[in-house]
């Protein structure tokens, strides 16, 4: 029986039984405890678990699984694979042990010609949990099951969770006697060989917390209902109906091993390595399709990674069975074939498929070819030495210069009969790791180590072809890597290209390097960052690799980033003007001291002493935008030095140049500059100049910057609406707002000075309520009270004096604490009579001073400062009135 009928008549079966059928989830759900779908259960686990409502109490799928926890074992036996497809029906709440096993055993047992499985019932073995009898009296009671071939098992195989906390509940297992010439009699606790597993049941009805039920430990919880999840393995079905001695054999994965023997020559079960190559073709192929299909992408980290590594050992094992050609177009080919039928989107996406197979593929060949030589040298060394073990730093080698993945050193030294030092490894790792970091340290310090590029240098300057086109076919010479140089740099990696030929500026004399990639037609995309020079004629293009792998050696095509380089002669044109401009406005003695310019931005400095006006700015700009108007052209060619002093170009002081110099000439006499930048033809495709400012860069340097072409085209509309923003807010045209800002200006002035008058006139005008309510103490009348809330120090000041005046002559005391901004001011005076009968202000401020945590001090007449306890004012009050009670007898 096809597998493709058995996956058929299982989904048949259920969906008669009242299951609604249910698709296969993909291969990725975002699952953070979860690399790939591994059972048919985890699209329902919310349903299990009560956090949603079920729409169906039945279901039935077929779920595509991958499990990756053993993939070196795959091909090494004919039991492990990493895809597999797993039949299950569900009952959420519906029925429980008795229904399950009822619809297992009815569709096992069933005749084929009756649309089952026809199984013979007197071969089928069960087991059940050891705390489970219920399960074991059913199979007998409902199955006929003979109670000798019910056995039982502990949680280790009989309790299923998802191995994290989440549901699980006691299992019972279906198994097939395959017969004596697989192994000995007893049952599946003897030999799980002879008795194939087939389907597990799963009474789910635990909630299992950190430690597993597997092992002794209790579910932490129940779940809300009892629920159903089971388990048939279609392939070992498959294998069964189809009388085959293991799943490889099946018609889903034999006509896999076909193919690879077709292309590499050899054959299947002729030898044990051979066949475990082909093995691991038959399964990694249909896995990788799987995992691509539903959106996986090779890649370094995570589910990429896994991808990755099966794609490469596909390559690996073709080419160990004598293929010496490419191969994962032909085996894509093959996989879609088979299994579209049940998997459509193989036939529908399989080019996007393929591609993404044959792309690693192409980049994984180059690697090899690299590093394989470097490895087989290595291990002939190790064996000649009469070792067993494959040094760490070989291992890292490969992995970083050859771009070898550890597990593929680790199987290739394993084939060899080597170990490898994983823990030399690992450690080498880390140290890189700290040396990069150190390094990227350094190289923010420009410390780096230059020996070596000098190869490169030596060997004569990078050829700049970006004056005359955006795009170059060139050479990779070298890749560099963390200081080091490599023969190949994957996906994801930073590294230093150097090529022969580069359209791409690198930063000099105030241009900052151009962006752009490097290409190439197998897939490749790198992007490049920045590009610095070497010595002076050697391009280093700090790059990303994006996709694909650059390899040393490759021909590839490095391109500008059109728009950047726009940007980028618009600015250092518009530094041209703006310098030209600004020795026009200031005279010769405004001599460059350094300039920066990229898209959209530049600034210039330059010797002057002193701020410069906004007349002299304004002109600077005028200036700048009516040579741009002139819509200039932009000259260059090459002279000798002398010459182009004497045409009167201007050079930097102090800068070395060569024998032959290029001139920049804007405008005829208006700019003429020795420059080796990338300049517009011209002057009009600058645009707009505008001058932002001027500022100080040290004594005696001062520093203009301005926007270019369309930035400053932005700036302006930003200021615009800025403009029209507050003249909307003042309810004025733009052209007024300067006038009503003014007035509002002065309106505001005279409002606080008014204000301030307002305020002063109510604090005096409680003066005479104080005086009022002045109390008479033995001879002096005494004012000791709270000031009115807000009045602040000095207000303070003049309403005391004011009381104590309208006391008059008597012996008077003024005490006037006040309560403003979370601070005491206050104020003693003592009027001259009081003086006189030993009345000192400062005396009475350490009366109530500790009350409002404050000190003061001053004249005997006036004492004043602050305190910063409010809630002390009442009892500081109650302190001074009492101690003036004391003194006036
Ligand atoms: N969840 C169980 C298993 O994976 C039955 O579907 O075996």
């Amino acid at each position: 029986m096809q597998t493709h009928e058995i996956r058929r008549r299982f989904l048949e079966h259920f969906v008669r039984n009242g299951h609604t059928e249910v698709p296969s989830a993909s291969l990725v759900l975002p699952d953070p405890n979860l690399l790939f779908v591994n059972a048919g259960m985890v699209q329902f686990k919310p349903y299990f678990l009560g956090q949603e409502a079920a729409p169906y109490a039945r279901a039935t799928s077929v779920q595509k699984c991958v499990r990756t926890g053993d993939i070196e074992e795959v091909g090494v036996t004919t039991r492990h694979n990493t895809f597999f497809q797993m039949a299950g029906n569900f009952s959420f709440g519906d029925y429980f042990k008795e229904g399950a096993i009822t619809l297992a055993w009815e569709l096992i047992t069933k005749s084929q010609e009756d649309g089952g499985f026809g199984f013979d019932p007197e071969r089928i073995w069960v087991t059940a949990y050891e705390s489970d009898p219920e399960a074991a009296e059913i199979w007998h009671r409902v199955a006929g099951i003979p109670k000798e071939r019910i056995q039982f098992r502990d949680g280790k195989d009989n309790y299923w969770d998802m191995g994290v906390p989440g549901p699980g509940g006691p299992c019972s297992e279906i198994y097939f006697d395959r017969g004596p010439a697989y192994g000995k009699e007893g049952g599946p606790v003897a030999d799980e060989d002879r008795y194939l597993e087939i389907w597990n049941l799963v009474f789910m009805q635990d909630i299992r917390g950190e430690d597993s039920p597997k092992l002794g430990f209790p579910p932490i919880g129940s779940l809300p209902k009892k629920n159903i999840d089971t388990g048939m393995g279609v392939e070992r079905v498959a294998m069964l109906l189809q009388g085959v001695e293991n799943v490889y054999e099946t018609d889903l994965l034999r006509p896999i091993i076909d193919k690879a023997e077709e292309l590499t020559g050899r054959s299947y079960g002729v030898e044990h390595a051979d066949d475990v190559r082909f093995r691991v073709i038959a399964d990694h192929v249909r896995s990788s399709a799987m995992l691509i299909a539903d959106g996986v992408n090779p890649g370094n980290d995570g589910r990429g990674y896994v991808l990755r590594r099966l794609l490469r050992r596909i390559v690996r094992s073709a080419r160990l069975l004598g293929a010496d050609k490419p191969v994962m177009a032909e085996f894509m080919q093959v996989v879609s074939e088979l299994m579209s039928p049940s998997y459509p989107e193989l036939a529908t996406d399989f080019k996007r498929i393929q591609t993404v197979a044959v792309g690693e593929e192409t980049a994984f060949l180059k690697t090899l070819n690299t590093g394989s030589k470097l490895f087989d040298d290595a291990v002939s060394e190790v064996k000649a030495s009469g070792g067993k073990t494959l040094a760490g730093s070989e291992a890292f080698t490969l992995h970083d210069t050859y771009g070898f993945p550890i597990d593929l050193t680790l199987e290739m030294a394993s084939e060899a009969g080597l170990s490898v030092d994983e823990e030399g490894f690992r450690s080498l790792m880390a140290e890189q790791r700290a040396r990069a970091k150190a390094d990227a340290q350094a190289r923010k310090h420009a410390h780096a180590d230059l020996t070596i590029y000098k190869e490169f240098v030596d060997r004569g300057p990078t050829e700049f072809t970006g004056f005359d086109e955006l795009a170059t076919e060139a050479t990779v010479l070298a890749l560099i890597k963390d200081g080091v140089r490599v023969p190949v740099a994957e996906e994801g990696s930073e590294v230093e290209v150097i090529l022969d030929r580069s359209p791409l500026y690198a930063e000099s004399g105030g241009q900052i390097a151009d962006r752009g990639s490097i290409v190439s037609s197998s897939g490749l995309k790198v992007h490049v960052n920045d590009v610095q020079k070497i010595a002076k004629k050697l391009w280093v293009h700090k790059s990303t690799v994006e996709a694909g792998q650059i390899v040393e050696g490759d021909t590839v095509l490095a391109q500008v980033d059109p728009s950047w380089r726009r940007g980028a002669t618009q600015g250092h044109s518009g530094t041209h003007m703006v310098h030209a401009a600004l020795r026009q406005v200031l005279g010769p003695n405004a001599v460059q001291a350094g300039s920066m310019n990229k898209p959209g931005y530049l600034r210039f400095d330059f010797n002057w002493q002193g701020q410069l006006t906004e007349q002299q700015k304004a002109d600077i700009e005028a200036i700048s935008n009516d040579a741009v108007a002139e819509n200039f052209s932009v000259n260059t060619f090459i002279t000798d030095l002398p010459s182009a002093k004497k045409m009167g170009a201007m050079a930097l002081f102090g800068e070395n140049y060569g024998d032959e110099v290029r001139v920049v000439e804007i405008g005829g006499p208006f700019s003429m500059e020795l420059c080796g930048g990338t300049h517009v033809q011209h002057s009009s495709q600058i645009g707009p100049i505008t001058l932002l400012g001027e500022s100080s860069v040290g004594s005696g340097v001062r520093r203009v910057e301005a926007f270019v072409g369309l930035d400053s085209y932005k700036y302006l509309a930003k200021e615009r609406a800025l403009l029209a923003g507050i003249a909307s807010s003042l309810k004025v045209p733009s052209e007024e707002v300067p006038g009503r800002v003014e007035q509002l200006v002065e309106r505001l002035r005279v409002a606080e000075k008014e204000l301030e008058r307002t305020k002063m006139a109510a604090v005096l005008s409680s003066a005479g309520t104080f005086v009022e309510n002045a109390q008479r103490v033995g001879k002096v009348l005494l004012v000791a009270a709270a000031a009115p809330a807000g009045v602040g120090a000095g207000d303070l000041r003049t309403l005391v004096s004011d009381i104590k005046g309208r006391l008059g002559s008597e012996p008077a005391v003024v005490v006037l604490l006040g309560n403003a901004d979370g601070k005491v001011p206050f104020v003693v005076a003592v009027s001259k009579a009081a003086q006189e009968l030993g009345f000192k202000a400062g005396d009475l401020v350490s009366a109530f001073g500790p009350s409002i945590s404050g000190r003061g001090g001053g004249k005997p007449e006036m004492a004043q400062g602050a305190g910063s306890d409010p809630s002390g004012i009442e009892a500081g009050l109650a302190a001074v009135r009492a101690r003036v009670a004391e003194l006036a007898g």
